[in-house]
Parts: C-alpha cells; structure tokens; sequence
C-alpha cells in the first residue's frame, strides 16, 4: 500500500475514535516506523510500503486508538529545548510545566544561584532542562520512585547533563541534607477522587504516584512545606507548580510556615499555574 493512503485511513481512523491530534499522530507514527524525517514524508506519498511495515504501522495506530500517548508508545517527549526518554514510570512533562523554565531564566538573571533542588523530578525534565541553559548551576533531583530516576539519569547521559546533575531516592525532603539557593517542584497535585475522571490518555498512562495529591489534592505541599526551612538558604527561592484552582489554599500553607508570595503566574490559558515564595525576613527592631 502506498503511503499516502495509509496515512489518510489512520487519519481518519483517529479522528473517528475522537483523537484531536489525528493528522499529527498518524503523521508520527509514519515517521519513526520509516525513519522519515518531516519533508521525506511530504516527498514521498508515492512510497510502497512494505507488509511487514503495515504490520507494525496498524499495531502503533491500534495502541494509539486504545488511548495510548504518542509519547508513550515511542517513549519520548520533547519539552523546552530538549527531547527526554520517557516511560510507563514517569509523567509525560506537560507544555505548561515549561513556564517553570522560562521563570528560572529569567529570575537567575538577578539573583546568584549556585545550586537548585527539584523535588518529584520524575524525568528530570525540569532539573536538566534548567541546567543545560546554565553551566555553572548544579542541580539535585529527587523522586521517591526508583525507576524514576533511572530514567532521570539515563536524561542527564543523553543530554551530556550528568557532571552537573545527581539524584537519588527521597520522601520528599527526608534524605536531602544540603541547601539550595533554588528549590522547584511539580509535585501530584490531583485530588483522589479526580483521579478516575481524568481523561484515558493520563489516568492509564501517567504513574499514579505522579498525580495522586491526597484528598484535597494538596497533601504534597503540606509535606514540602513542613520540613523546607532546613533546605533553603537565606536568600533561597521556591518555585511551584498548582492546579489551576489551588493558588489561595497554596498561598495559605506556605505563608502559615513563614514563606511569602512574591509573584503567581499564569499558565497561556490564563489560569493559575505557578507560584514562587522566598522565606519572610524577620524585621529587627
Ligand atoms: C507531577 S509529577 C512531576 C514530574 C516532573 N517533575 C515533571 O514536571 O514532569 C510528580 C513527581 O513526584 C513524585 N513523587 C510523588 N510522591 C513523592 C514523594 N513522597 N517523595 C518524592 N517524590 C514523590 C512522583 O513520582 C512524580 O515523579
């Protein structure tokens, strides 16, 4: 069969089975099964495609129509100015998670930052991707799941990040005993019960631990929040990623433990999406 007609039926195939993304999936999933880049598949609708290669291309369109992330099927994404190894055991990193980046960036023009923590690192997406746009910075991931930060350091080898980066196990902030100028986390901020109406793409293919917030979504913080103070220097900066409804209950829990706001952004659909703190200066009289 040729190309063009195959693309077109599993264009169509997605679309009736309500994937959004329908022409930009099939368009994938041909890539890499051809180890086309974009212009060779424009060149080459006329191209025979071989029976073994329908094979595999209808059983990647079957895995896709059954809810399975392109990314997950090809255990890849890309996210800022990077593409991470991904897998069943870590979040896919999300568009919105790289407004975290771009705060960084420009929040180190200003101050010194020497060292940063990312707690729940997952694929080490956000760690490594700051870390490759500053050379002198070191950073530490953590994750409490093993696999995922293998996969966090197979992503500091690929990106040729591992001589600045190290991670390893931790609840949260238990094993950490350094400080850091800069901490950041997306941690699961999904309440439980949320979990089984999230659509079939997360709540079958992202890692329960990453999204599982607790009741009310918000025990991570809690958790971060407690214990934050033994690891944060003086002039240190918290960097957070929230649902889009949770900045005041967020707000409260940082600002109880005498973290204050300095600045809430919003994510390109307007809504709430990251917080940054620093520690309260105590005025002395
Ligand atoms: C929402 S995911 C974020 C992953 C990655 N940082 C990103 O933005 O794509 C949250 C991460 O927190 C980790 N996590 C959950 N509970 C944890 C705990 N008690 N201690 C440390 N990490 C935890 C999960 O394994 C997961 O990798």
């Amino acid at each position: 069969m040729f190309l063009n007609k195959i693309q077109k039926k599993m264009s169509k195939n997605f679309l009736i089975n309500g994937i959004e993304t329908h022409e930009l999936d099939a368009r994938i999933i041909l890539k890499e099964v051809l180890s086309f880049n974009d212009k060779d598949l424009i060149l080459n609708q006329d191209f025979l495609i071989s029976k073994n290669l329908i094979n595999k291309i209808n059983s990647f369109e079957l895995r896709r129509i059954k809810g399975e992330p392109i990314s997950k099927i090809f255990k890849k994404r890309d996210f800022y100015n990077s593409t991470f190894i991904i897998s069943e055991d870590v979040l896919d990193p999300r568009p919105e998670t790289e407004l975290i980046i771009d705060i960084v960036n420009d929040l180190i023009k200003n101050n010194h930052v020497k060292n940063i923590l990312d707690l729940g690192t997952g694929s080490g997406c956000i760690l490594l991707s700051i870390l490759k746009e500053h050379k002198t910075i070191i950073g530490t991931g953590i994750d409490l799941s093993k696999k995922a930060i293998d996969i966090a350091i197979k992503n500091s080898r690929k990106l040729s990040l591992e001589k600045q980066s190290n991670f390893f196990i931790s609840n949260w902030l238990d094993s950490i005993n350094d400080t850091y100028d800069l901490i950041v986390s997306n941690p699961p901020y999904i309440p439980s019960t949320d979990i089984e109406n999230l659509p079939m793409d997360v709540k079958n293919f992202d890692p329960i631990l990453s999204l599982d917030g607790g009741s009310d979504g918000l025990d991570c913080y809690r958790k971060i929040a407690k214990d934050l103070k033994r690891v944060i220097n003086k002039n240190g900066v918290i960097i957070l990623e929230i649902g889009y409804d949770q900045a005041y209950k967020v707000i409260k829990i940082f600002e109880l433990l005498d973290f204050i706001l300095v600045r809430k952004y919003n994510d390109i659909n307007g809504l709430d999406r990251v917080l940054v703190f620093e520690i309260k200066k105590i005025k002395k009289n």
